[in-house]
């Protein structure tokens, strides 16, 4: 937050992206695994926002526009449990929690808060993954042409170029071909 400070002044933005994702049964994970997942997923993404409302509130009060956002980058498994993703799922299903509540709570500060909640997009997410995760996780995709970053980026975006008059709180962006 300091560099973001002494760079540019001010923060209008935050964009809660960075996470990990560690698939695999809970019968055979370790909880440094699922240490991990909580730790960057969960509470790093608490101590960000924690940081940066007083400058989001300030930068809502100074702009032009009136208005100051928070993007959290959830997943559809914040919407949808399932086998294998028993911890990543309450990491995101508990970041679409605080979103709605820490929205309610902004409001009137005009710091509007809204979740972008992506399907399957070709990044290096996977890699951090065993070899035979890995691959099961890639043959349950492979049939289906995986968003790219940039959509994401898109969808956030628009999020946070949306005049005062309009808050976005919630983007579901699944890849076309995907079910789940
Ligand atoms: N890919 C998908 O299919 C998918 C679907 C739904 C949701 N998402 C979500 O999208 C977000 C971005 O993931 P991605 O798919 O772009 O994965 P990625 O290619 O692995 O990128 C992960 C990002 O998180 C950062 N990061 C990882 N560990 C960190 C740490 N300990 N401290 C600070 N930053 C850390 C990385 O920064 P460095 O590059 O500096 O390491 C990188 O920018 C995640 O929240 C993920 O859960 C992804």
């Amino acid at each position: 937050m300091q560099n973001t400070l002494e760079r540019f002044e001010r923060l209008d933005a935050l964009v809660n992206n960075a996470g990990i994702m560690l698939l695999g049964m809970a019968l055979h994970a370790t909880v440094e695994e699922w240490d991990r997942m909580v730790s960057l997923n969960v509470s790093a993404l608490l101590h960000v926002t924690h940081a940066a409302v007083p400058y989001l509130i300030d930068a809502a009060v100074t702009s032009r526009r009136q208005v100051a956002d928070i993007v959290n980058v959830s997943s559809t498994a914040g919407r949808v449990a399932r086998p294998g993703s028993s911890v990543y799922n309450p990491t995101k299903f508990g970041l679409n929690g605080f979103t709605e509540a820490l929205r309610q709570e902004l409001l009137a500060e005009r710091v509007r808060v809204g979740v972008v909640e992506p399907g399957t997009v070709q990044t290096e997410l996977t890699n951090h993954l065993g070899d035979a995760v890995r691959d099961a996780a890639l043959r349950q995709v492979s049939a289906i042409e995986p968003l790219r970053a940039q959509d994401v980026a898109d969808a956030v975006g628009y999020i946070v170029t949306r005049e005062r008059r309009v808050a976005v709180n919630e983007m579901l962006l699944r890849a076309g071909d995907q079910t789940w």
